[in-house]
């Protein structure tokens, strides 16, 4: 399974990760300005993910649990 985007907003990660490092925006931002996370949530654990380590394409399920919290 490939696991590269907020399904919700239809919005990749590769974005979410461009975005917030051309803009500066923290997570939080991101979701007020895109709404990633803000749906059905099950993004969350992959934008943070995403946001921390620069991968934005998984094939592996990534829960809550596994990520730090957001910075
Ligand atoms: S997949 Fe991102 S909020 Fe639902």
């Amino acid at each position: 399974m490939r696991i590269d985007r907020c399904v919700c907003t239809d919005t990749t990660l590769a974005d979410i990760v461009a975005m917030a490092r051309t803009e500066g925006l923290s997570l939080t931002q991101l979701e007020d300005r895109v709404g990633c996370g803000t749906g059905c949530g099950l993004c969350r654990p992959y934008v943070r993910r995403a946001l921390r380590t620069g991968v934005t394409v998984f094939n592996q399920i990534v829960h809550e649990a596994d990520e730090p919290p957001a910075a």
